[in-house]
Order: C-alpha cells, then sequence, then structure tokens
C-alpha cells in the first residue's frame, strides 16, 4: 500500500539534520518543539489522526492505546532499538508495522559498557571526585587500590550485537569472555574472544567477576537478576548494565550492594525511571549515568537515516528493512 502525503509527527526532538531530511521528504511533519514527553491523551489523539508515528523510548504505547479501533497510525518507526515500550504483539494484531535502529548504536553503547566496566574496579569515578573536592594530597602505595581487569572473567547476558561488541572489547583488555544467551553462537565467531558459552545462568554467574547485561527487556527477562539470584554472585563481583533496567531487581541489587554481597555497580538505566533511587546515589561504588549508551551525534544522526529509511521504504509500498516481529 502506497501513501501519499502521510502524516507524520514526531514526539520528540531530533537533531536538526534528521528533522530538516524528513520535513523535506515528507512535507507534513509535525516536530515537538518544546521537546517534552507527550502525554497519554495526546499520545492517544496522535494515533487517531497520523500516518506514521516517529515515538522514542519516552512513549509508552502498550496494548490499550494501540487497540483503539480509532486509530489511524499504520506504522511506528521507532527512534531507538529497543522497543519495550512499544506492545508489539497488539501493533501486529492492529495492522500497525513497527520499526526500530538496530546496528547503528552498537559500538557506542559496546563504548559506555567497556568504560563502566573498567571504571568501577578501578574507582575512576571516586578518584574524580576526590580531586575535585581537594581531598587528594599524596600519593600513597595503599592509595585508591582498585581491581586489576587483567585475567578477569567477564559473564555477559545476551550475546546480540552489542554483546558481542563488549567481547571483543573486553577481549582486547585481556579479560575472558563468557557468556549466556538464547542460543550458542558459531563457534567461529566464539573463537574470535575466545568465549565460555554457559547454557545454564547460574553457573555462570556464580564464577564470574564482572556481569555485564545486553539482553532485551520482555517478560521472560524481566527481574532475570533478581534479589535471590545475584546472592549466586562473588562478593567481589561487579554488575554492568546499560541494556533495560527492568532486566535487574533494582531494590534487590540495592540491598545486595548495601550488604557487600555485590562489590559494585555500573548503571546507565534505572527500574523507576525518570526517577532514580535515592539509596542509589548514596552507594559509593556505584557509577550512575543518564541513559546515554547510545549518546553520540553520530548515533542520533544514524539513527535519524535509519527512520527515515524505514518510513520511506514504508510509504512507497515496500518492507521496511528494520520491522520489528513480535516473536
Ligand atoms: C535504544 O535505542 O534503545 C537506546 O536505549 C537509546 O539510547
Amino acid at each position: 500500500m502506497k501513501l501519499t502525503k502521510p502524516s507524520l509527527v514526531i514526539t520528540r526532538k531530533l537533531p536538526k539534520l534528521v528533522e530538516d531530511r524528513m520535513v523535506e521528504l515528507f512535507e507534513d511533519v509535525k516536530k515537538n518543539f518544546d521537546d517534552a514527553p507527550y502525554s497519554r491523551d495526546r499520545l492517544q489523539n496522535i494515533l487517531e489522526t497520523c500516518d506514521i508515528l516517529v515515538p522514542t523510548l519516552t512513549d509508552e504505547l502498550d496494548a490499550e492505546l494501540l487497540s483503539n479501533p480509532k486509530n489511524r497510525v499504520k506504522l511506528i518507526a521507532n527512534f531507538g532499538n529497543g522497543t519495550d515500550h512499544i506492545d508489539i504483539k497488539c501493533a501486529r494484531d492492529a495492522g500497525i508495522v513497527v520499526t526500530n535502529t538496530p546496528n547503528v548504536l552498537t559500538s557506542d553503547t559496546a563504548d559506555i559498557a567497556m568504560a563502566l566496566i573498567i571504571s568501577i574496579p578501578r574507582r575512576l569515578v571516586e578518584g574524580t571526585r576526590r580531586v575535585a573536592k581537594n581531598q587528594f594530597s599524596e600519593w600513597k602505595p595503599t592509595h585508591m587500590l582498585g581491581s586489576r581487569l587483567l585475567g578477569k572473567s567477564l559473564g555477559i547476558i545476551g550475546m546480540g550485537r552489542i554483546g558481542i561488541a563488549v567481547a571483543q572489547r573486553a577481549y582486547s583488555f585481556g579479560m575472558k569472555v563468557h557468556y549466556h544467551n538464547r542460543r550458542r553462537l558459531e563457534k567461529e565467531i566464539e573463537d574470535v574472544v575466545q568465549a565460555t558459552f554457559w547454557g545454564n545462568l547460574d553457573e555462570m554467574l556464580s564464577e564470574m567477576d564482572i556481569i555485564s547485561i545486553h539482553c532485551p527487556h520482555n517478560k521472560d527477562t524481566h527481574h532475570l537478576l533478581s534479589k535471590k539470584r545475584m546472592k549466586i554472585l562473588k562478593p567481589s563481583s561487579y554488575i554492568v548494565n546499560v541494556s533495560r533496567a527492568g532486566i535487574i531487581d533494582e531494590d534487590g541489587l540495592i540491598s545486595n550492594l548495601e550488604a557487600g554481597r555485590i562489590a559494585g555497580a555500573g548503571l546507565d538505566v534505572f527500574e523507576h525511571y525518570p526517577s532514580v533511587n535515592r539509596k542509589l546515589q548514596k552507594l559509593k561504588n556505584v557509577i550512575l549515568l543518564p541513559h546515554m549508551g547510545s549518546a553520540t551525534l553520530e548515533s542520533r544522526i544514524e539513527m535519524g537515516e535509519k527512520v527515515i529509511i524505514n518510513i520511506k521504504t514504508f510509504v512507497d509500498g515496500h518492507r521496511p528493512p528494520d520491522r520489528v516481529i513480535f516473536e
């Protein structure tokens, strides 16, 4: 089905280059000038009146919104890779096509995961805070001792594109790569980083020094790292999460950190977003980032290009390349 002069709504401010190109190509484009997230009522109205919606992870598109028989929307071209804010099954049942922006944020996200993997054991943020607060007067042999990365075991949960990119980085830092995934990778891919596959997550967790989460968030992975399961980890271990917060039981993580049952954590995502748990903010052995895993100008522009290609192919009556399929 071809769409002539589709009406398109972008829910958040995108890089100017991307917005300008969308206006040039599609004409009837409504932008969000003040960049505040739209209310649920507003989203409902938009779904009823536009052909194409370009949302981001800040727009909760649940079953109730997507199954509204008054909806006019035909394509949800998500600006982002993760789609756990969209009820994909419901969209499919309602005949709405959903696309996302895979690949283009892989290396930037893996870089931030690696930055946390280095920064937590080596206490980088604590170190910069000390200098900023004038708490550094002299070098001492026992000063700011951290934990060495070389030879340590990294357990990656979810060995998709980002998981593999993290494995490559960790391998080049001399870490031993382990992973848990729904499917075992081809041997040739494992061999590149000498990765060890664990079919049993608990068995892997008990042996690792650092855990890094890279699986999608869905009903099967919600609270995959439960309070109880985290107790399997060695007390000297660290957890890094640049994926989605719901994969870790955040309250359970906090109580395990407070009790010294986990040595530290690096988080780019928070379960009660947009608020951040005060207890987490107070912990010294935790590094908190404001969901900036893929936040480079290059990635945002490439994400925009992907959104444009998905829309253009859809409007021209073809199958968009980055269709999200309900599994
Ligand atoms: C995504 O695209 O899902 C990322 O989390 C955004 O940074």
